[in-house]
């Protein structure tokens, strides 16, 4: 584990290494408790670095073997080495070469970073500072090395070896055992490494590159999972194709092979040309994954892939810059998927996860800036912010300079810096440059951190025929952050005029504007004519700039929106917002005194009408926003279970104006046929399934045996997870019977079981808590998976807010335990799981108090990980 209180690294202290390493020949002997690195580097000083300075390389937990430089053995005092540092008190002036002996233990690894075992399988984790753990070695993004490896084991435990590049040689050794070569030709920096030792299954395939490079395909998996992998590799090819096509990135090596193993803390690698997946992110049959696992795989697959470009080729010069491989590569999975499914159903999801993931980040202790200035622990910095937030910043900047500057940019961004390890300064220079725009004010994105607000006010004068739109930004102080500069904020917009028609748009000086307003002050007016009758304004379209927008909008005006909009985002948003504004009122008064309901009902009886044209975009609709949505809007004294009744309550109302439409979906949109995965009937199911839970919401006993009875006859796991959903909303012996069914059925399958488990935890009743605790000693679960921990402790704690927020302090306590004991063993796990106490200012006093002592309690742990102990103080903080 790292040393306890380290320093807070800061960006503004960034320098070059003094020494750095060229190549990397690495000779591993796996064993399951003993494996031998022998590394052999090229070393020389940084041109830049300090004349003379000692070596200083990283190490994390390692003890050392044997050290020689230029072959010969330097004497003890020549150097120090500790578990997590090497240091050669003088080293050669010029290049040399360094040789390193250490034994690792991948066994006892639980931290699953450095070289692991996964289920007999050897794996390495290395982003972001899992090389260390390895081998001693300048271990940051700007030291980049061409590697070459060499894996031997022995033959029957691990029959696969496969490193990063190209296999190179290979061959048997007596007593059993064999060898691999892998030669990796692009330079790389060390959290790109990887290796993979076991006994495992290849689906192959070939994708061949638009300048005729033949590449090899493997996904490698458990035997017997063979048949689960046809969509990731359907999907991979599909991305190889796309990536030339949309920014004209070709693959460079002549393998690309993706391995499935099942204990992983996040959900992908992208390790170069060997990318290490989560199972979960990569098996996928009608029968094992839903429609949304089916859209998941889909999207990380791609994620990685795209990342061969955005990241590996380009890569980081620090890790402050992670949002320039992360919100980039984001941004590019998020086109690719919207080109692969309805765009704006694909542009709903990512806002609605944007809003309840980052913007409650946000809003909270943990908020941060998309490009941090100071860090503890770089792992509790692969967040929401980073990731989504940093896509919408350059989405916004598409917006903003246009489609074809944007292009132009990422053009230049691809050439100028390939074989960089680059700044996000870098990359806007290449789209100012592009775009011949001065972006400094746009470069507050990544600086600032908090939601910009903006109050819209607008204002129509029907004598002079001008329609003015009042626009305001405001920006909350966040943790380091209490006054902010204005920034510049697209925002996409149209008028629509009474007939439900686009108005053209013109100023007061007849000149056609442009259908985007750059809010770049504080304020700002802006006066339209040409409007006898008043036309009613539509906003932030595409949700082009990520911000918290309020508007004069009447409830009528949202209704007329829901309807006409020519944009497909802002008629969905039309009716969120009515329905959020329902809901805020409902938790604070009850739901007598708040309205809205009867045009909400009239907007989704209209959508429910029309959803033939896009099911998926109605089943958006139709799904109310999240007790957390609720919560976040409210921002102080929350209370989670008026949220709960009052959203309980409006289910119930609009179900009894839509009843008969919603049981008329269920049988118009059946997917006729067998299941199929593309976006079309994925689309139709999910328009089903809200409707079925709408109509079942009041759990009448007829009803909810039409939901077993579609649970039961279900032929893919969509539709049979679904209505198994809608029956654990209501509580009975039908559901426990259907959830012990479930669990037989599907009892060697944990993937599968995950989301038995996800469901049960999150079953909004008292007796939830207790269920959890029993389950911990189920034999589905297991403390040491990652995968098993979020299912169980993870769904209950970010996805059941009135139980984890229960006021007898009870769901607090019992997180608290959890991440206590998992903090020795997994410290990334256990600080993720604490990050479920990010809104916890934001609740009522009760509450709020109970919350605080469930983090003190933490707090006090007397051996906290560098990373539960960041996450608990900045909370605190
Ligand atoms: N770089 C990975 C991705 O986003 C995420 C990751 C980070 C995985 C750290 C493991 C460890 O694609
Ligand atoms: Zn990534």
């Amino acid at each position: 584990m790292r040393s306890e209180q380290a320093k807070p690294v800061k960006l503004s202290e960034y320098r070059v290494a003094d020494h750095v390493v060229k190549t990397v020949h690495l000779d591993i002997v796996l064993h399951p408790t003993a494996t031998r690195v022998t590394a052999v580097l090229a070393v020389e000083p940084h041109p830049q670095g300090i004349a003379g300075a000692p070596l200083v390389f990283d190490g994390d937990g390692l003890t050392l073997a044997a050290i020689a430089i230029d072959g010969r053995t330097p004497a003890p005092e020549a150097y120090e080495a500790t578990a997590d540092r090497l240091v050669i008190h003088n080293p050669p002036a010029g290049p040399f070469r360094l040789t390193l002996e250490t034994v690792v233990d991948p066994q006892a690894n639980t931290q699953l970073m450095g070289l692991y075992r996964s289920s007999g399988t050897w794996c390495t984790q290395c982003e972001a500072e899992g090389f260390r753990r390895i081998t001693y070695f300048p271990d940051r993004p700007d030291v980049l090395a061409v590697y070459t490896t060499r894996i031997e084991a022995e033959k029957k435990a691990a029959p696969v070896l496969l490193g990063n590049g190209n296999l190179v040689e290979a061959g048997d050794l007596p007593h059993g055992r064999h060898y691999a070569v892998w030669h990796d030709p692009h330079p790389k920096p060390s959290y790109l490494f990887a290796l993979v030792g076991g006994d495992l299954a290849e689906v192959s395939d070939t994708f061949t590159t638009r300048s005729g490079r033949v590449v090899k395909l493997g996904i490698f998996v458990e035997h017997g999972k063979e048949d689960r992998c046809a969509y990731a590799m359907d999907a991979l090819k599909r991305s190889m194709r796309w990536d030339e096509e949309a920014f004209g990135c070709e693959y460079d090596l002549d393998v690309f092979n993706i391995v499935a193993v099942s204990d992983f803390n996040m959900g992908a690698m992208e390790n170069k040309g060997l990318n290490i997946f989560n199972d979960k992110y990569v098996l996928a049959l009608p029968d094992t994954a839903t429609d949304q696992d089916y859209a998941a795989i889909e999207a990380i697959i791609a994620h990685e892939y795209f990342h061969n470009w955005t990241g590996n080729r380009i890569t980081c010069r620090d890790w402050f810059q992670l949002c320039l491989k992360e919100g980039l590569t984001v941004f590019r999975d998020q086109e690719f998927s919207g080109d692969m499914r309805s765009r704006a159903v694909k542009r709903i999801a990512d806002v609605r996860l944007l809003k309840s993931h980052q913007f409650a980040e946000d809003a909270g202790p943990l908020s941060h800036p998309v490009r941090p200035e100071i860090y503890h622990e770089i792992n509790n910095f692969y967040t929401a912010t980073v990731y989504e937030k940093g896509a919408e910043i350059i989405r916004a900047l598409k917006v903003l300079i246009g489609a074809e500057a944007f292009r132009r940019g990422m053009d230049l961004y691809l050439v100028r810096h390939d074989g960089d390890a680059a700044t996000v300064e870098d990359f806007i220079a290449c789209f100012a440059e592009a775009s011949g725009r001065d972006l400094t004010q746009f470069f507050l994105w990544y600086r600032q951190s908090g939601t910009p607000q903006v109050a819209v006010a607008t204002r129509h004068d029907p004598v002079a025929g001008t329609f003015t739109v009042d626009l305001k930004q405001t920006h909350l102080p966040t943790p380091g952050q209490d006054v902010k500069q204005p920034m510049v904020l697209p925002l996409a917009f149209g008028l629509i005029g009474p007939d439900g028609a686009e108005r053209p748009l013109f100023t007061e000086d007849g000149k056609a504007v442009p259908g985007v307003i750059a809010l770049d002050a504080a304020q700002k007016s802006v006066t339209f004519s040409g409007h006898p009758t008043r036309p009613v304004l539509s906003i932030n379209r595409g949700f082009s700039a990520p911000i918290v927008l309020k508007t004069d909008l009447t409830a009528a005006d949202l209704g007329f929106l829901a309807r006409h909009d020519g944009d497909a985002y802002n008629r969905w948003q039309a009716i969120q917002t009515l329905a959020t504004d329902h809901l805020v009122a409902a938790s604070r008064k009850g739901a007598a005194l708040a309205g809205g309901v009867d045009i909400l009902a009239d907007a989704l009886a209209a959508v429910l009408a029309d959803a033939g044209r896009d099911p998926a975009f109605a089943a958006q609709a139709l799904t109310l926003p999240s007790e957390s949505d609720i919560a976040r809007e409210l921002g102080a004294e929350v209370d989670p279970d008026a949220i709960h009744a009052a959203r309980r309550a409006l289910r119930l109302a609009i179900r009894s104006r839509l009843d008969g439409t919603l049981s008329d979906a269920l049988s118009r949109f059946a997917t006729p046929g067998p299941y199929s995965p593309d976006a079309a009937a994925a689309g139709r199911r999910a328009l089903c399934n809200v409707a079925l839970d709408l109509w079942a919401s009041g759990g009448e006993a007829d009803r909810l045996a039409t939901v077993a009875a579609r649970h039961r006859d279900a032929d893919n796991m969509t539709d049979r997870f679904a209505a198994l959903a809608v029956l654990a909303q209501h509580p009975g012996a039908d559901r426990e019977a259907a959830l012990e069914a479930f669990r037989e059925r599907y009892r060697a399958d944990a993937l599968i079981l995950d989301k038995w488990l996800a469901l049960q935890a999150a079953i909004p009743e008292a007796a939830t808590l207790d269920r959890v605790k029993a389950l911990l000693a189920d034999p589905a679960f297991a403390m040491t998976n990652p995968n098993r921990l979020r299912a169980l402790v993870g769904s209950f704690a970010s996805g059941n807010q009135t139980q984890f927020n229960r006021p007898d302090g009870a769901g607090y306590a019992f997180l608290a335990e959890v991440v206590i004991a998992t903090d020795p063993r997994n410290p990334q796990v256990a600080a993720r799981l604490l990050s479920a106490f990010r809104s916890w200012r934001g609740l009522e006093a009760g509450r709020r108090t109970l919350a605080r002592a469930a983090l003190e309690r933490v707090a006090a742990t007397a051996t906290l990980s560098a990373d539960v102990r960041d996450i608990v103080a900045r909370s605190l903080g």
